[in-house]
């Protein structure tokens, strides 16, 4: 992959109710090289994609995500009749059309993630297609216990030593916030090996100010904005 890689965020969330099919479906039809979405685990075991650790934002239920099982999410609307959607219904929607980074979002579920990428890269799929990330350094540290064939990004909302951190955790990938970004950041960057992704950009002035610091990745609503 060269030049800036495209990334829908939560699907194209700023077109269709996000972190659902319908919206990972739209981010595909407006030719993202990557979909970003969340994921966690509830109560009855499976890994869900969600954002939020309830459902109240996103859907008409209420409660938290790891309190309900799986039929009790999939009794709720996510939007436009929408359903939260398991990783298992988002590999199979997405069938490598293209890349998919999974945001780690609950506690010890790096396990049965990377179960689940396993059993996807049995069935054809490359490592490659996959990127994981979190904020949590610690689920990626664990994730990387299991699977040192995926690359992991770092996420960051402050400002902090990014480069001594990704080589701590053994990471080449780091995804920031855009408000954390200028030159010195990217030229440093890129100095140490490491590749920056920024989040979540949906003006076309900030899209285009990225693309001349020479970003690696941009994760936005409109993904169509980055082309
Ligand atoms: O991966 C970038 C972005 O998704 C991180 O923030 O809160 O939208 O998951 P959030
Ligand atoms: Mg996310």
């Amino acid at each position: 992959m060269s030049g800036l890689i495209k990334i829908g965020h939560r699907g194209a969330c700023g077109y269709e109710p996000e972190n659902t099919l319908k919206s990972f479906e739209r981010a595909i039809e407006l030719k993202v090289d990557m979909i970003e979405f969340d994921v966690m685990q509830c109560a009855s075991g499976e890994i869900v994609v969600i954002h939020d650790e309830t459902v109240d934002r996103t859907t008409n239920g209420h409660g938290l995500v790891s309190d309900l099982t799986l039929s009790d999410l999939k009794k709720l609307d996510a939007g436009d009749g929408e359903h939260i959607p398991t990783l298992y219904e988002v590999l199979d929607l997405v069938d490598r059309r293209c890349k998919v980074n999974i945001e780690l979002k609950g506690d010890q579920i790096a396990q049965k993630v990377n179960l689940i990428i396993e059993g996807y890269v049995k069935k054809g799929w490359s490592y490659d297609d996959f990127l994981v990330s979190s904020f949590d350094f610690n689920e990626i540290r664990e994730f990387q216990k299991y699977n040192n064939q995926v690359q992991t990004e770092l996420l960051f909302y402050e400002p902090a030593d990014y480069f001594k951190i990704a080589q701590e955790y053994n990471c080449n990938i780091i995804g920031l916030d855009m408000s954390l970004v200028n030159q010195e950041i990217i030229t440093n960057a890129h100095a140490h090996n490491i590749k920056v992704f920024v989040y979540t950009v949906n003006d076309f002035k900030d899209i285009e100010f990225l693309k001349n610091l020479g970003v690696d990745g941009i994760f936005s609503n409109y993904p169509d904005k980055l082309l």
